[in-house]
């Protein structure tokens, strides 16, 4: 390997080790805050069923509200780019997905843009709402680049690399669907290369929609947990190329799961189990707003032990909602796999503010029937409950 091959790679290296380390930081403050906004989004909604519409504190209610729902975005944000948001994966076209979010993001700009693709492109297996928000962010970045005009010309093709050439090379050896945005705008100095893939690294104007210096470290972050690479090759004054390269898919397309919202039945009757006390008061509150009967329990054991009694006494629990991870005591996974035991026909949702398991993304497998992901509000509780019990 030559020299400044090597030199590269050991920055492409430190790189990703300082990315991880933000990427675990980022996620602890995401999960303590995430729980938070949670109580405080879902007592805003609680408030607002409370008291009448025209009543003047409604109107602060819903600016409360609209900031918790920017809160909530920049948690999201965090939680992609931390190892939080593990990659809900289903099979799909990425050519179909770029030609989708160019549309979206380009079209409204002044951009003059094209898009080309191979024929018979594979298929891949990704988080489409991940890699939705790598798309948009580097089509974001092409078009903010581009105050003075030019041609942005996105690709996609298949690419195979071999044995030979992969030798310390990233990425691997494998098959894999490239994507290239090329712009002509202003490129990236030297200088700032080594830090574009830092969250909060921006030399644009610093606002709530843009200048947060998410970007790039969000694709980055998303196409390692994709196991992809993610290259970016810049000239200053001629444009910039980002190429991303994701794994191929191996087997055919199979049909994907669709979503159907039932009307909530009354009075069936639900267990929560949540270890902190103001969520758990909280999702009561709700579920009794949605007319269902709750009982609460603090840790995974006590789960057990009312839902077997519950059994016994031939009162069974419609659905239960189990919190994945627990300060002390037995988490919602051990309680899923011992109720399971006792009722294999239960019908569990899993609930957790910090998607970091693999749990929140194979959760069929452990067998659950959904998954809430905090904070949640009043409407995506009713949607999953209904669905649980339909
Ligand atoms: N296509 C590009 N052309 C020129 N500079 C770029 C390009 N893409 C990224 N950059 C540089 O890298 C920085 C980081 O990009 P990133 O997308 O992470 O953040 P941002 O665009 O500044 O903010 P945000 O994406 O949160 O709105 C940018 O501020 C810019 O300096
Ligand atoms: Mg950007």
């Amino acid at each position: 390997m030559r020299d400044d091959d090597r030199k590269k790679l050991e920055d492409e290296l430190f790189n990703a080790k300082k990315l991880e380390a933000i990427g675990v930081l980022a996620g602890g403050i995401a999960h303590d805050f995430n729980n938070l906004l949670f109580v405080i989004m879902g007592n805003i909604n609680m408030a607002q069923l409370k008291i009448e519409r025209e009543h003047q504190a409604q109107r602060h209610l819903v600016e409360a509200e609209k900031a918790c729902l920017r809160a909530k975005d920049l948690t999201q944000k965090f939680i992609t780019f931390s190892s939080g948001g593990g990659p809900v994966k289903c099979r799909i076209s990425m050519h179909e997905l770029v030609s989708n979010v160019a549309d979206l993001v380009l079209r409204s700009s002044m951009t003059a843009w094209e898009i080309k693709g191979a024929a018979e492109l594979w298929d891949v297996e990704v988080d489409e709402n991940q890699m939705r928000q790598v798309f948009t962010g580097l089509m974001e970045n092409a078009g903010e680049a581009m105050s003075r005009g030019g041609l942005i010309s996105i690709s996609t093709e298949n690419v195979e690399i071999d044995g030979t050439r992969a030798e310390g090379i990233d990425p691997g050896e494998g098959r894999y669907v490239k994507v290239s945005i090329a712009d002509e705008g202003a490129g990236i100095p030297e200088e700032n290369m080594p830090y574009i893939f830092d969250p909060y690294f921006s030399t644009k104007y610093r606002g709530s929609q843009k200048g947060m210096g998410f970007g790039l470290a969000i694709a980055h972050s998303v196409i390692k947990k994709h196991n992809g690479s993610i290259k970016v090759e810049s000239v200053p004054h001629k444009g910039t190329t980002v190429s991303v390269f994701i794994p191929a898919a191996a087997s055919k397309r199979g049909a994907s799961a669709s979503l159907r919202p039932h009307a909530a039945s009354p009075r069936k009757r639900i267990l929560v189990m949540e270890d902190e006390e103001m969520p758990r008061e909280l999702i009561q509150t709700m579920l009794e707003h949605l007319g269902y009967e709750v009982d609460t329990a603090l840790d995974g054991r006590q789960a057990v032990e009312l839902y077997s009694e519950s059994l016994d006494a031939g009162r069974n629990y419609d659905a239960v909602i189990l919190d994945l991870a627990v300060k002390v005591g037995m988490d919602g996974k051990e309680a899923m796999h011992r109720i399971k035991y006792l009722n294999p026909k239960v019908r569990a949702i899993v609930s957790s503010g910090y998607s970091a398991a693999a749990i929140m993304t194979d959760y069929a497998d452990c067998g659950f029937c959904d998954v809430l992901k905090k904070p949640y509000d009043l409407e995506a509780l009713k949607i999953a409950l209904d669905r649980a019990l339909s």
